[in-house]
């Protein structure tokens, strides 16, 4: 399961390679820099259509609807669109709701005919229709040979054609028709028929990620490499995918029009996708913000509870929208692997600078907290490790107890004690020079144990030492 949406995701976020340079140069915001600032570097492929392509095969046979039959060469009479589906594909039935949608977007502009594979029977086509609500005419390649002649060898497919003096002619083509594309394809209709490409955005309609990064393709393939990439994917893989109290942080425009909705999880408005931060169409429709509110967005998530004391200014570099941009494909593959695979560092979560004084040093001021931890079983971490005998092997103890320096390479190296304070809130120096605070130290608080405390724990609660963690009962375990 894991590997085939490793497939599907790392394939969806495409690169736009360059040369690799060395350290590339950033500007104020800690962002990559790129020549000629390298904002929506797709539009011109978008505008063109992405052709030229071969022109497309009409003259086919058709059955419709009772005992109706057509040749295609002859239903197309101006621009058109052609759906070409199988009524029981999967990723046809994804998209099916776009294309009718577009179908009526473009209507007046762009015929739209539908087309089901041979495979499909009469009634298979009438309840495609029905439950999509279908209002364009479809049709059956009942000869296989629309799909033969015109190399068709995935569903769905759309064509966008039209007729010339001396035949048809392809404008643009999708083999296959990706989910989340609609837009794209209405903006690439008008661009082609002379109209204004963005009127395809919609004030308040979200486009989907997919639709935005068509143009901005440093920005999408980077954003492939922040966690809001997969911040759907975290819950789904956690069973949380359905929580109403998790989902709306984690998607885009929950419980809104167009926005996410439950059980869709192949959505273009899964994950963390540009339009939670812009807006739905971003810039594109409506009044046209500042770019800058779109960090306003961050703290409608990153709140206390859900974020360890997050700032715009920490939080920033990390959405860097170019980071992609000077990387080569194989850098930027396993640089979108270890997001997937979740073993991107979490900046946010790291710890503050300083040296682990060890747990006596927080006695004297959290006398409550420290009588709690005498009683948890990471007081006593170090003490496993002798009845074992390995108490002197650095390997094992660097999980059972809190270390002094920075490279530790012997047992002396360690502060005794075991799994100590700051094994979880991190080094207590400038803490405890200051006498307290709470920006200096690593406050879990009420924090939401999946999005900030889980983390800390599985820094050695790995699979490998721990194969049946499970946070909803070792949490209670160790809490103060
Ligand atoms: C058809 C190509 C195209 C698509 C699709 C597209 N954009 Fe853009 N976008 C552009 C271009 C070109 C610019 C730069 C010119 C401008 O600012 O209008 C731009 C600019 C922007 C800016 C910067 C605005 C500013 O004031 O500096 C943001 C933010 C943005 N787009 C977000 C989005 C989002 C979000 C989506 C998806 C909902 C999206 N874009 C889809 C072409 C596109
Ligand atoms: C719609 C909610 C939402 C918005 C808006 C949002 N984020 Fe996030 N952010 C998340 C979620 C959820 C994650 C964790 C995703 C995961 O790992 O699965 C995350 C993760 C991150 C991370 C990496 C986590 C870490 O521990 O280092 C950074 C950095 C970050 N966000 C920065 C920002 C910034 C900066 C903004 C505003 C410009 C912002 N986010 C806006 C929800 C949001
Ligand atoms: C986590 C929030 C967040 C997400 C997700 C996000 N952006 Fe942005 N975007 C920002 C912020 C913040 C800025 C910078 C605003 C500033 O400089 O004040 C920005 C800037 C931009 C700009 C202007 C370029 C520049 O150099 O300032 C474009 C274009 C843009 N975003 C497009 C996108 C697209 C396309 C996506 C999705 C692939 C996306 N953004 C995803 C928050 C986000
Ligand atoms: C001299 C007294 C003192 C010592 C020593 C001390 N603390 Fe604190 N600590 C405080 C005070 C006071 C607060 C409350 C901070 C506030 O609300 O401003 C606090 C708060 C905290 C918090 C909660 C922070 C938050 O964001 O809510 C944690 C966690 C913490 N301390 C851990 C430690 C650890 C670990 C040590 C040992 C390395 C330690 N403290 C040593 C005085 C101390
Ligand atoms: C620095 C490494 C480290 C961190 C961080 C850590 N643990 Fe542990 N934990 C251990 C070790 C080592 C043991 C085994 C102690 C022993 O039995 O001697 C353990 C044991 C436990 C146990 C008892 C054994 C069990 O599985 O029932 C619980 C419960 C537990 N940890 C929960 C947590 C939770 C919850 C967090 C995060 C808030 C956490 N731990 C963070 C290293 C760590
Ligand atoms: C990556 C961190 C990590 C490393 C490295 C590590 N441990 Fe642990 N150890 C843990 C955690 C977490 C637990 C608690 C797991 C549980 O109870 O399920 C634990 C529990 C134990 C326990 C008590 C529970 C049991 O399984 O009997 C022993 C004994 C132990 N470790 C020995 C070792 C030895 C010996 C080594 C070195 C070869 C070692 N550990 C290396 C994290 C680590
Ligand atoms: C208010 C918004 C919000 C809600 C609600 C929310 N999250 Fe999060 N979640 C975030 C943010 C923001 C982050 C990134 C935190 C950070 O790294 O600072 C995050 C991170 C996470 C992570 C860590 C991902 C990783 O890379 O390890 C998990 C897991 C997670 N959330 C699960 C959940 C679950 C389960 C729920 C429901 C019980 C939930 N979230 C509810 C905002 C939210
Ligand atoms: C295994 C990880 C772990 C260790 C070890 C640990 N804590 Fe905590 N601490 C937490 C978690 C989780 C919370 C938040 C939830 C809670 O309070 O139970 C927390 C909360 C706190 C707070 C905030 C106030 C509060 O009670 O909510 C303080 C202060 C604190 N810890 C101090 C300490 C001190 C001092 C030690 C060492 C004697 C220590 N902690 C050891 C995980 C740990």
């Amino acid at each position: 399961m894991r590997s085939a949406w490793i497939a599907a995701t790392v394939a969806l976020v495409g690169v736009g390679a360059l040369a690799v340079a060395d350290e590339p140069a950033r500007d104020d915001r800690g962002w990559t820099a790129v020549e000629g600032g390298g904002v929506a570097i797709g539009l011109a492929d978008v505008l063109s259509g992405g052709g030229p392509y071969r022109a497309p095969d009409l003259n086919i046979p058709l059955i419709g609807s009772g005992a109706a039959a057509a040749d295609l060469d002859e239903l197309v009479v101006g621009p058109t669109l052609l759906f070409y589906y199988s009524a029981s594909c999967p990723h046809c039935q994804e998209v099916a709701p776009e294309v009718a949608r577009l179908a009526q977007r473009l209507d007046g502009q762009v015929a739209v005919i539908g087309i089901a594979s041979g495979s499909n029977s009469g009634s298979d086509v009438r309840a495609f229709e029905n439950e999509y609500d279908l209002k364009f005419p479809n049709w059956r390649d009942f000869t296989r040979k629309y799909a033969s002649a015109n190399e068709i060898a995935s569903t769905p497919t759309v064509f966008l054609v039209r007729p010339t003096e001396e035949g048809f002619e392809t404008l643009a083509e999708y083999r296959p028709f990706p989910g989340g594309f609609g837009v794209v394809a209405e903006i690439q209709a008008r661009a082609l028929l002379g109209e204004d490409p963005f009127g395809a955005f919609e004030e308040g309609h979200y486009a989907g990620t997919q639709a935005c990064g068509a143009c901005h393709v440093h920005e999408y393939s980077s954003w492939g490499l922040t966690h809001h990439s997969t911040a759907y994917w975290t819950l789904y893989e956690r069973e949380e995918a359905e929580n109403p109290e998790c989902i709306a942080c984690h998607v885009v425009g929950f419980g809104k029009p167009s926005g996410f909705e439950l059980e869709q999880y192949r959505s273009a408005v899964a994950d963390v996708g540009c339009e939670a931060c812009h807006g739905p169409a971003g810039p594109h429709a409506g009044e046209r913000k500042p770019v800058a509110t779109a960090r306003d967005a961050c703290v409608t998530c990153h709140d206390a509870d859900h974020s360890i004391q997050f700032t715009v200014d920490k939080g920033l570099p990390h959405i860097d929208h170019f980071r992609a941009a000077p990387m080569s494909p194989e850098a930027f593959r396993a640089a979108r692997e270890d997001v997937v695979q979740g073993r991107a560092a979490r900046p946010l979560l790291a710890f503050p600078d300083g040296a682990n004084l060890g747990s006596k040093a927080c006695a004297e001021c959290h006398s409550e907290q420290t009588a709690s931890w005498k009683k948890s079983p990471h007081a006593g971490a170090l003490k496993t490790l002798k009845g074992k005998g390995s108490h002197k092997d650095v390997a094992c103890v660097r999980c059972h107890a809190v270390k002094k320096i920075d490279d530790p390479a012997t047992p002396k190296d360690f502060h005794a004690g075991g799994v100590g304070c700051e094994s979880c809130h991190g080094p207590g120096e400038q803490h405890v020079a200051a006498k307290g605070g709470t920006e200096n130290i690593v406050g879990l608080g009420a924090s939401c144990p999946e999005c900030v405390i889980e983390a800390i724990c599985t820094r050695c609660h790995t699979p490998e030492q721990d194969n049946d963690w499970n946070l909803k009962e070792a949490l209670p375990k160790v809490g103060h």
